[in-house]
């Protein structure tokens, strides 16, 4: 898709936000409101916003980051969303000539900031089952170059997460090769029995996490790493927040990790029928079909090949008539970009049940052939 057609659509979903169905970008929109808003209103009253953060972080939020990983040993860093994480770890590991294990479909973002450090990524062709990479193939792709393994668990955008014996697998598979191990748990908490690398690997893993899609604070734009000390020294380098990152998203975070195992349960299961649903309307309509089902995210692809519409002009005419935004998979993979869409679903169901209505709609209108104007 191009640029221009991509900043199109959010310029009109940011414009018209309060009608728009956002199933676009793995938000989470279901978390209670109150987990975070008193602790926020305090902290404008406060006027804490007029000050800087304690620079590394505020403690308690240290704390509550590290006990939610329960890995004793590991440090955590806190950046501006796990974004900037993902961009100081190919900065400060990767150099012209490294390649990166990685996958596609996948989140092209991280790719782009490996080019950025003059390294490249080998990406692996995932869109056939079991949809994500396997020990087995990283394995054989291991070169001279090879620096690093990307392992997004669970993955962005297809959804397919990674069962523990292949964490493990990788995780040796680093430790054998003297390979960084990139491990993005942006989604962990939607996965069940999800298996950290670094629990296998700690030495050779850095994980990323983010408390944008966990805790539904996408918007504060916080996130970081966690690894050991002497990693955290080195990657810290290419620290840009000097002087700490925003001080409400700190506040918020606080609030929401505190009480992160009252409601997480109930967000997973909300996320999980919204899944069911979206399974049984895409089942009713011809030529689409989900590559991977159920989701261990809060996300999946829906393959529309067969129906031989462009996933762009789906986005398009969901979001323009239907005020429904999912996100066409071009952006996502070069390959097979063409191929899917991309729909998240922890949202309330009425935002379900607005894809619901659409999509089978859209469908059909698309492929509908135009009947040629009859003469008079
Ligand atoms: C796999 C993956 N990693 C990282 C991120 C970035 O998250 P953040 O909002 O913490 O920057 C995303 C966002 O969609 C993602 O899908």
């Amino acid at each position: 898709m191009s640029a221009s057609v991509t900043s199109d659509a959010f310029r009109y979903a940011h414009a018209h936000r309060s009608e728009i169905a956002w199933l676009s970008q793995n938000t989470n929109h279901l978390v209670p409101s109150e987990v975070v808003r008193g602790a926020l209103e305090t902290a404008i009253r406060e006027r804490r916003y007029e000050g800087y953060p304690m620079g590394s972080g505020d403690p308690e939020l240290l704390e509550l980051v590290a006990r939610d990983f329960g890995r004793p040993g590991l440090v955590p860093f806190l950046t501006a969303g796990g974004t900037e994480s993902l961009y100081m770890v190919a900065r400060a590991l990767l150099g012209p000539g490294d390649e990166v294990i990685a996958s596609d479909p996948s989140y092209l973002i991280i790719h782009r900031f490996v080019e950025l450090s003059g390294a490249r990524t080998k990406n692996l062709d995932i869109y056939a089952p079991p949809f994500r990479l396997t020990s087995d193939r990283v394995r054989e792709a291991i070169g001279p170059k090879t620096k690093m393994i990307l392992l997004i668990d669970p993955l962005n955008p297809l959804g397919s997460g990674f069962p523990r014996e292949e964490v493990r697998a990788m995780a040796e598979l680093a430790h054998d090769h003297h390979l960084v191990l990139l491990n993005d748990v942006t989604y962990r908490d939607f996965s069940d029995g999800h298996a950290l690398a670094a629990e296998f690997a700690p030495e050779e893993t850095v994980t990323v996490w983010s408390v944008s899609k966990n805790c539904g604070l996408a918007g504060l734009r916080l996130g970081g790493l966690l690894a050991p000390a002497e990693r955290i020294r080195s990657l810290a380098r290419f620290n840009t927040n000097d002087l700490g990152v925003n001080v409400l998203a700190q506040v918020a975070a606080i609030a929401a990790l505190r009480s992160k195992p009252e409601w997480i349960g109930g967000v997973v299961r909300q996320t999980r029928a919204n899944g069911a649903r979206i399974r049984d309307v895409v089942a009713g309509v011809p030529g689409t079909e989900l590559p991977v089902y159920p989701s261990r995210a809060n996300m999946m692809a829906i393959d529309v090949s067969a129906t031989g519409l462009s996933p762009d002009r789906i986005q398009e005419e969901m979001l323009m008539k239907h005020g429904v935004f999912i996100r066409s998979g071009n952006y996502l993979s070069p390959t097979h970009g063409n191929r899917f869409i991309r729909i998240s679903f922890s949202n309330p169901p009425s935002d379900i049940e607005r894809f619901a209505r659409a999509f089978p709609e859209v469908v059909r209108n698309l492929r509908a052939p135009v009947s040629a104007p009859r003469a008079v």
